[in-house]
Parts: structure tokens; C-alpha cells; sequence
């Protein structure tokens, strides 16, 4: 009795210090078998964060790793110069779900075991090791970083204000922005609706026809709801420096051609000042309630009211690069550079790769000076499969000295993709994974995802827009939500990688392994390490400072490695 009791009185205690130090961070995942795969399960009493490594001696290293299997940012420490090869463990599932003698488990297992034997020719359990070794060079530098993010949406809103408890919206903020969580800076809201909302809607629909848009004086008021989650997350995460991006899907009906939200639409001649304005009233209207915007960009999709109108229903404003470059030149351009917001981001494109290179050349040959008040490109990465990274490379002329960024992603939306949410998908993880990798060795700066939570179907929308997404809300309880390998992935790169940290050379001895490193403002080494392969892999690290390192990483996983 005695004892129980003292263990109970020092284990509280030790827990109270913990807490007071600020050290009771790190939460592993509540890892849920679901239809594809695996995901983490948030409540409003529990969710899973990672406490950012230290380093205290030259030689110490740490590895995030998550895995196919089940690893969900798993660490393990260690240090440089050691002969040994570091494992990195798969995660193994606990000996207690097997041991429970029930019928339905037992079944279950028998169907796996069945399963596997079947399945054995399709995919082998691999027994060979490969290997690969991996120089990195932080003499040989490349571009800063400006950082990650997710999007904001109508359809965020909707479902994190039906969350009722204030705690698990809480989890959701921080399991992004927090540095415990994936340590996002970025954040890409629209201005007025976008797809992702519950109904088209934009500021200063009435009074119609009239320029003075008064109609914008106050916080729309689905933007009072937003706006007020906004400032919510970003103090609980502690983002000091949360960077907002805002992009126009359609102006009010009032000033397009078509009076519509959608199809062959354009902003009407006499009204290219006032969408000019627009877009500096709602800049006052943003920071005047608390959140300062970082850049804007030139609209969302622009060729969605040109030549795609077949396809997109959603709410859409149609530019030629022509008709942009003179919007941009003559009236955009000098509204905001001669207003007290001359300082923010415009980002240009805002839409598919495929479209960027003829995009800017068109405007520059419309209006030369046109790309100059553009800071940078904002791509969308829905075609990159079809359309190579030469898209990029063609734009690269025009973006000298500019900023490159993803600015929306997300998988599901093709009509031959199974659209919903594929729970718990590993494939659907690398495929991210995959893409960011080789945007951030092609020389971009940031990347930001689209909507940070979506319902079991991959809405809501107006639209029947059905797509994935990192999160996943239960919308039947409202009490719980799903944290996808996607979203794990994401982090692999977010998380120790802050703003202005610098892309470093790091070259792989085969393709067993794809990589990519940085050197954080810190000086401290970062590298996210995929292994894709179905094999389990030696890594050995050299670094021309540090010397060598060999960890052993299994099949299918992800890794971020951190050293001084
Ligand atoms: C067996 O396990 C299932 C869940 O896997 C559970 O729903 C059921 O209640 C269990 N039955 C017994 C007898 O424990
Ligand atoms: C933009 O157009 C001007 C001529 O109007 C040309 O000299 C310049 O090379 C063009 N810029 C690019 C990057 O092609």
C-alpha cells in the first residue's frame, strides 16, 4: 500500500515538473486500422504531438521516421562517428491484439493469414537489404525556404465550427502550426468563397454596380467566423509570424460579363480599377481585424473562365494573359505599390504548371513591364503527372530573383481517381512525398496544401468537388478526426525545416533513396530521406563536416534527419 502510494505521489510529481518545464509536449499517435491503411485519432482529450528535438553535443543526430507499416514521427538519437548501424525499428503490432482469444480477431487474422499467401507473388516480403550512401554538402547552396502551409476554407470553417468543443478544434490548430506539430507558417485563404464553401459568395454583392464598395467597410460575415478562427489558431499554436496568402476565386457577379459565379466570364473594362481596389479594401479589411496579409496573387485559375468552363462549376474569373498583364500593369500593380500595402507578395499564375510559361510570356509581350510587379509564381500541381518539370524550367526566365511556390494541392480530384478520401492511404502519402521532393530540388520555396480538413466524403462544397485531404473529421460525432499519412508526410519536410532555411546539396549513389537537405538559420542540418522501395535500406551519410553515420530504414517509410 505504502509503496503504491509514494510511486503515485512521485509520479505526479515528476509530472508536475515536467508540465512546468514545458516538457509533457511529446503525445504518440492513437494509430486506428482503417480501410487503406492507418491514420491518428484526435479527441478533444487526446492528440498526438512531437516535441522538436535537441541537439546537445557536436555529434548528436535524431531521426523522425513514419512508415507504411505504422510509424508515426517516431524518434530515435544518437551520434556521428559510431561504426554500428543504427536501426530504425518497424512499428509491430502489440502483442495483446493477437493474444485476445475472440472470434472475431481470430477470423480476422485467418483472413490475413489466407490473404498473404495469396498475395505473396504480388508483393513479396522482401528479405534483401539494399544500400545506398548519401553526401551531403552544406558548402554547395541553393534556394531559401519560405516555408509550409495548408488553406482555410469556407468548408474548414463549416466543419471545425461543428466541432463543438473548442479543445479538439484546439488539437487541430496546433497539430499543424504548433512547433510540436508540423510547425506550418504558411496559410492560403480566398478572398470571398472559393469551391470549398458552402455557397459562391463574395464581398460587396450588394450594393451592386457602385465603385466605391462599401459593401466592404466590415468583415463579411462568413469572414467573422473565419477570421476569428484564424486568430484562434494562431494562438494557440504560438505562430508568431503565420504568413497569409489571399487569391480571388470571382468578384460579385456585378462586375464580370457574364453577371454569373461561374463559366465564359471576364471582369468588365469599366470595372479593372474597382477589382483593383477590391483587392486593397479587403488588405485594410484583414489587417484592420488582426491578421496582416502576406501576398496576395492574381486571381485563382484564371483559364477556368476561358476554355475550362466544361469542366469547372465552381466560382471562377477568366483572364487571358493578355487581358492580365494589362489588369496587372495599369491597374493592380500601381494601386498596391502606391498604397501603405506596397510591400506584400503579388504572386503571379496562381494556376497549372502547363499554363506558366505561355502565361508570361504572353504578358510580357502585352505589357513588358507587366512581370515585374509579380514577386513570384504560385503553381497548382493537379496536371504535373501529364505535364514534366519543364513547365518549370521554361517559366524559370521570367522568375529570376522571384519567389516559387505550390500554392494548392490535393489528390482525388481527377474523374479516374476514386475521388473520396481513401482513409488512412500510405500510396496516396508517397505520392505527396514525391511531388514535394522534387518541387524543393527544382529549386522551389514553399509549399502549401489545400483544405487542412475535410469530411469522410472529401467536402463540403456547392459543387460536389469530392477530394482528399491531410485530415479527416468525423462528421457523424463531431468528436473526433483522422490525421492521414499525408499528413505525416507533409511534416517530414515542415517540421524542422523553418523559414529561411537554405537547400543544401545532397546527392544520393543510386535511386534507392530520394532526398533533399537543408541548413536551417541555426546552422543545423536537416535531411527528409524517402525510401519508397519495398525493401529495407542502409543509408550511409557523409558530411563533410561531420563525418559518417549508418542507419538501417525500413520498407516504405520517411525519415528527417537532424544534426548539427
Ligand atoms: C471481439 O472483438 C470485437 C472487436 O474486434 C468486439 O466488438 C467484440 O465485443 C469482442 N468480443 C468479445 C467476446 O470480447
Ligand atoms: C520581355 O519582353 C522584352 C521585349 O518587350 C524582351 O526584351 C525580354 O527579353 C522579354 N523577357 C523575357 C524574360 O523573355
Amino acid at each position: 500500500m505504502l509503496k503504491r502510494k509514494s510511486i503515485g505521489l512521485l509520479g505526479a510529481f515528476v509530472l508536475l515538473i515536467a508540465i512546468i518545464g514545458g516538457q509533457a509536449k511529446t503525445v504518440p499517435c492513437k494509430l486506428k486500422d482503417v480501410k487503406y491503411g492507418k491514420v491518428c485519432v484526435c479527441t478533444a482529450d487526446y492528440c498526438d504531438y512531437l516535441d522538436n528535438p535537441t541537439l546537445s553535443k557536436d555529434d548528436d543526430f535524431a531521426i523522425i521516421s513514419s512508415s507504411k507499416q505504422g510509424l508515426r514521427f517516431e524518434l530515435n538519437t544518437g551520434s556521428f562517428g559510431s561504426k554500428d548501424t543504427y536501426a530504425i525499428e518497424d512499428y509491430v503490432e502489440p502483442a495483446s491484439k493477437f493474444a485476445a482469444s475472440n472470434d472475431t480477431i481470430l477470423s480476422k487474422l485467418w483472413d490475413q493469414a489466407i490473404d498473404s499467401i495469396f498475395s505473396q507473388s504480388a508483393t513479396p516480403a522482401s528479405s534483401i537489404t539494399r544500400s545506398v550512401t548519401l553526401k551531403l554538402d552544406r558548402s554547395k547552396r541553393f534556394q531559401k525556404i519560405e516555408g509550409f502551409g495548408g488553406s482555410f476554407t469556407g468548408a474548414v470553417s463549416y466543419l471545425l465550427n461543428n466541432f463543438k468543443e473548442q479543445d479538439i478544434q484546439d488539437h487541430l490548430y496546433k497539430s499543424y502550426y504548433a512547433a510540436d506539430g508540423l510547425g506550418f507558417n504558411l496559410l492560403r485563404i480566398s478572398i470571398g468563397g472559393c469551391d470549398f464553401d458552402l455557397n459562391p459568395w463574395a464581398y460587396n454583392e450588394e450594393p451592386q454596380n457602385e465603385v466605391v464598395l462599401t459593401g466592404m467597410d466590415k468583415l463579411h460575415e462568413r469572414d467573422v467566423l473565419r477570421v476569428g478562427q484564424i486568430k484562434r489558431m494562431k494562438e494557440v499554436s504560438g505562430e508568431t509570424n503565420l504568413r497569409i496568402k489571399g487569391a480571388a476565386w470571382s468578384p460579385p457577379k456585378w462586375m464580370k460579363t457574364n453577371n454569373e459565379w461561374t463559366g465564359f466570364g471576364q471582369l468588365k473594362r469599366e470595372y479593372y480599377q474597382t477589382w483593383a481596389n477590391y483587392h486593397l479594401k479587403w488588405l485594410d479589411l484583414m489587417e484592420s481585424n488582426g491578421l496582416p496579409i502576406w501576398a496576395i496573387s492574381t486571381g485563382n485559375e484564371p483559364l477556368n473562365g476561358i476554355f475550362f468552363m466544361f469542366f469547372v462549376k465552381f466560382m471562377s474569373l477568366g483572364w487571358t494573359p493578355q487581358m492580365q498583364a494589362v489588369w496587372l500593369n495599369d491597374y493592380l500593380g500601381p494601386t498596391i505599390r502606391n498604397s501603405k500595402h506596397k510591400d506584400i507578395i503579388i504572386f503571379g499564375n496562381d494556376d497549372q504548371r502547363f499554363t506558366s510559361p505561355l502565361w508570361f510570356k504572353m504578358m510580357n509581350r502585352t505589357r513588358p513591364n507587366s512581370v515585374d510587379y509579380i514577386d513570384g509564381v504560385a503553381l497548382h500541381w493537379y496536371w504535373d503527372e501529364i505535364f514534366g518539370n519543364s513547365f518549370i524550367h521554361k517559366t524559370n526566365k521570367y522568375m529570376e530573383n522571384k519567389i516559387q511556390i505550390i500554392s494548392e494541392s490535393c489528390i482525388g480530384d481527377k474523374p479516374w481517381q476514386k475521388a473520396a478520401p481513401l482513409l488512412g492511404s500510405w500510396e496516396r502519402g508517397e505520392k505527396m512525398a514525391r511531388s514535394m521532393m522534387s518541387h524543393l530540388q527544382d529549386g522551389f520555396h514553399g509549399w502549401i496544401d489545400w483544405n487542412i480538413i475535410l469530411d469522410e466524403e472529401g467536402g463540403p462544397n456547392y459543387v460536389d468537388n469530392f477530394v482528399d485531404a491531410p485530415v479527416i473529421a468525423d462528421t457523424i460525432t463531431y468528436t473526433e478526426f483522422y490525421k492521414q499519412p499525408m499528413f505525416y508526410v507533409m511534416g517530414h519536410f515542415s517540421k524542422l525545416v523553418p523559414e529561411g532555411s537554405v537547400h543544401i546539396e545532397a546527392v544520393a549513389s543510386n535511386i534507392n533513396l530520394d532526398c533533399i537537405a537543408f541548413i536551417r538559420p541555426d546552422n543545423k542540418i536537416v535531411a527528409v530521406l524517402f525510401n519508397s522501395g519495398r525493401a529495407d535500406l542502409d543509408i550511409t551519410i557523409v558530411d563533410t563536416i561531420r563525418g559518417e553515420l549508418k542507419v538501417n530504414v525500413p520498407a516504405k517509410s520517411i525519415h528527417t534527419l537532424y544534426y548539427n
